[in-house]
């Protein structure tokens, strides 16, 4: 998630903790002021909110670079940092960063190692990988990796890089990997209600689950899994959301080029629309609008 949704993340209560989307690492050591444009809780006293602590996340393959980033990220604020070898990005791969990193367990032992080696012993190193990358045949492989690099736990997207982000996802490989590695493993992967949620642990095995576009498309999912009586209807969570979508149009628009807000928030009233459909007719009504103006007008035309 990027920060604006974060932010409205944290609003509105949900998780336990949060993991900023990857900063790209290549050979240099990045400038402070890149840090703070993708996180700008960096700049806060403490990084993350009350009691949400958030992780910065960092991708690339050099581990060098990587561990100097890492120690940037942490003396600039970050309590933890996490590797991506999950994105499935064809720019990223092609200067071997993310997923295609699993088709080299030893590149993905090299990253972790050289990240935990360069920073202190007290910020816990983690790692996200997906099953493989054509194929799942070193997913036990890649989860040793991780593990014998250092890091204190392990995420795992239950999809290849080919998959995508088509389901299923395969939780019953989460198990697989669990079950080979001593380190806590959180299952991620189509986590869309709460019965998902019940399910996926179920079958992976895990405690904890990580949760992506699930709780974008449905901002009370979280309230939904911790409290069963939490209401469900989409008329009645569509009204209490109007509130949030104002706030979350006026922080996009203060924080990203004027050009690029209508695209953030028919981005988000896209993914929204896959919980409810009050977002899909609210999308039509101002899919045609490009300037911030006419968003704007649109919204404060249709929500409370
Ligand atoms: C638009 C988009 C951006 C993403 N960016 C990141 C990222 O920066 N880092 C990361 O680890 N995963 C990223 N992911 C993957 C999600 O964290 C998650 O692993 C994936 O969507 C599967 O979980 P889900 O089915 O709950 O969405 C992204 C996914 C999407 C759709």
């Amino acid at each position: 998630m990027d920060a604006p949704m974060r932010r409205l993340q944290a609003a509105i209560g949900g998780p336990d903790a949060m993991v900023t989307e990857f900063v790209r690492v290549t050979d240099t050591l990045l400038p402070p002021k890149v840090f703070y444009r993708l996180v700008p809780e960096l700049q806060q006293e403490v990084c993350g909110y009350g009691h949400v602590p958030l992780t910065v996340q960092l991708l690339g393959s050099n581990p060098e670079s990587l561990g100097m980033n890492a120690v940037r990220a942490v003396e600039l604020g970050s309590r933890a940092i996490d590797l991506n070898f999950g994105c499935p990005a064809k720019t990223v791969n092609k200067s071997m960063g993310g997923a295609i990193m699993l088709r080299q367990p030893d590149s993905v032992y090299a990253a972790v190692k050289g990240v935990r080696q360069a920073v202190d012993s007290r910020y816990p190193v983690s790692g996200k990988m997906r099953l493989g990358y054509e194929d799942k045949s070193l997913a036990l492989e890649n989860a040793k990796a991780i593990e014998e690099g250092g890091a204190a736990y392990l995420t795992v997207h239950a999809r290849t890089k080919v998959e995508g982000y088509k389901p299923p996802a395969h939780w019953e490989w989460i198990a697989r990997i669990r079950e080979s590695v001593a380190i806590p493993v959180v299952a991620n992967g189509e986590i869309w209600t709460p019965e998902d949620y019940h399910r996926c642990r179920e079958i992976s095995g895990c405690a904890r689950v990580m949760i992506g576009r699930g709780l974008v498309a449905n901002p009370f999912l979280v309230e939904q899994i911790r409290n069963p009586e939490a209401s469900r209807d989409t008329d009645v969570n569509w009204s209490r959301l109007q509130p949030y979508l104002l706030g979350f149009f006026e922080d996009v628009r203060s924080t990203i080029e004027e050009r690029h807000v209508h695209g953030r928030i028919k981005q988000w009233l896209t993914m929204l629309g896959w919980h409810f459909p009050q977002a899909k007719e609210l999308f039509q009504r101002l899919r045609t609008q490009r300037e911030v103006l006419g968003v704007e007008r649109e919204l404060r035309r249709n929500l409370a």
